[in-house]
């Protein structure tokens, strides 16, 4: 296979956001925002429909009150959703809190977050490590596992499953989250269509789950978001079922790729792997440069709500903005060679959990998870390495991921 370097020096840069969809770009999109973020920072896609930031400073614009989840096209495209046969789909993530604007967003937002505060994680400490030892010790048996499915799989979803109160059900979310996952980067009929049916098949398993949570309540975030509920107008049912998908969803994908892309890094950066041996708290700081390294979620979109004027362009009222957070975390304006792995970098000011009114709700449990994650692996398997030269990645651009990973554990 030819390397992504040769392939993005040839291609010209009209179109080349094009190549983030292809295997190349997906597996390593790092070289196509080089030339982004060099060329054309504030780059047009006609293709696209939209705009593509790559600049920290202007990724660092997702902030700004200006670029807005519901713009002008909005109402046209769930119009669209609903013809496509896809209404299910469109009515749930619309309800998502991630979906909204002001005030809508900060009445949702204000009721989760309570369960999201950093104390109130940190009281999770100990049973995420209890969860880390189970798997570890299931891992020993082996001499060769697939770390994603045995390890970076398991562990958020257990641990998002038991602080939503929902039991771990893993095998039935499963597919369920690959269509959610895929409606977030594609958004072609079929796929949609697929979406619909996780949206309306999780609707009809959660409702059970809601009516028995109403009758008696537990000391979960569902029975709290459910208590809000009847708190009056306050959250609706169809928002409860939404927000409830979005924080599963959201609770798992995103932190399975935080631990496998952590870890092919710190394999791929022995020296660093090394380090973290010869003093593994340092992971709990080194995981900030894991997120900035390979960020598990590699854009996110707004559409503008007034004209916008950036690098001398026009970014008009209701066009679709891309915010490449990617290649924000490479920036040299930034930080220093930013294609370097350094675990102990000072000051990372990434964006990998985005910014602003949605800046990322999950992010205190997901830097808790994955700081445990890696001190217990590297004090179990010191010696770990990759048993394959021939990675695959997950075929999504949004959530940059390793579809497995397989490692020699002795
Ligand atoms: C490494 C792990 C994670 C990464 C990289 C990540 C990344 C992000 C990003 C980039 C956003 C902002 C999206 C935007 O502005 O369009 C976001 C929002 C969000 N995340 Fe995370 N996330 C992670 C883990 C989690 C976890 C563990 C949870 C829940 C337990 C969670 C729940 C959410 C929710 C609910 C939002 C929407 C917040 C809002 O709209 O106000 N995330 N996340």
């Amino acid at each position: 296979m030819q390397a992504i370097e040769e392939i993005i020096a040839d291609t010209p840069l009209d179109g080349i956001e094009m190549r983030l969809m292809q295997p190349e770009g997906r597996a390593n999109p790092y070289p196509i925002y080089r030339r982004l973020r060099e060329e054309d920072p504030v780059h047009e896609s006609p293709m696209m429909g939209g705009w593509f930031l790559s600049r920290h400073e202007d990724v660092s614009l997702i902030r700004d009150g200006r670029f807005v989840q519901r713009g002008p096209g909005f109402e046209e495209a769930f119009a669209q959703l609903a013809d496509a046969d896809a209404a299910a789909w469109g009515k749930m993530s619309s309800g998502f809190m991630l979906s909204m604007d002001p005030p809508d967003h900060t009445r949702l937002r204000s009721l989760v977050t309570k369960a999201f505060t950093p104390r109130a994680v940190e009281a999770l400490r100990s049973r995420i490590r209890e969860i880390v030892d189970e798997l570890i010790g299931n891992l020993r048996s082996h001499g060769e596992a697939d770390l994603i499915s045995e390890f970076a799989y398991p562990l958020p979803i257990t641990v998002i499953c038991e602080l939503l109160g929902v039991g771990s059900d893993r095998e039935r979310f499963r597919p369920w989250s690959a269509a959610i996952g895929k409606a977030l980067d594609y958004d072609m009929p079929d796929v949609m269509r697929e979406a619909s049916r996780a949206a309306e098949e999780m609707t009809e398993y959660f409702m059970p789950i809601i009516d028995e949570r109403r009758r008696r309540p537990g000391d979960d975030l569902l029975s709290a978001l459910i208590a809000a509920e009847e708190d009056g107008d306050r959250l609706t049912r169809d928002e409860v079922i939404a927000n409830l998908v979005l924080l599963l969803f959201a609770g798992h994908e995103t932190t399975v790729n935080l631990i496998g892309n952590g870890v092919l890094a710190l394999m791929s950066n022995r020296d660093q792997w090394d380090h973290l041996r010869e003093d593994p708290s340092l992971a709990r700081h080194g995981v900030e440069e894991l997120l900035r390294y390979d960020s598990p979620v590699q854009l996110t979109s707004r559409n503008a709500s007034v004209d916008i004027e950036l690098d001398g362009k026009c970014i008009n009222a209701g066009q679709h903005v891309i915010f490449l957070l990617g290649a924000a975390n490479h920036d040299p304006a930034v930080f220093s060679n930013p294609d370097d792995l350094d675990l102990g970098r000072s000051d990372v000011r990434h964006l990998s959990f985005g910014g602003g009114i949605h800046f990322c709700v999950g992010a205190p449990l997901a830097r808790l998870e994955g700081g445990i994650a890696f001190e217990s692996l590297v004090a179990a398997f010191p010696d770990l390495h990759l048993a394959t030269q021939e990675l695959v990645w997950r075929q999504m651009l949004v959530l940059h991921g390793l579809q497995e990973l397989p490692v020699a554990l002795k």
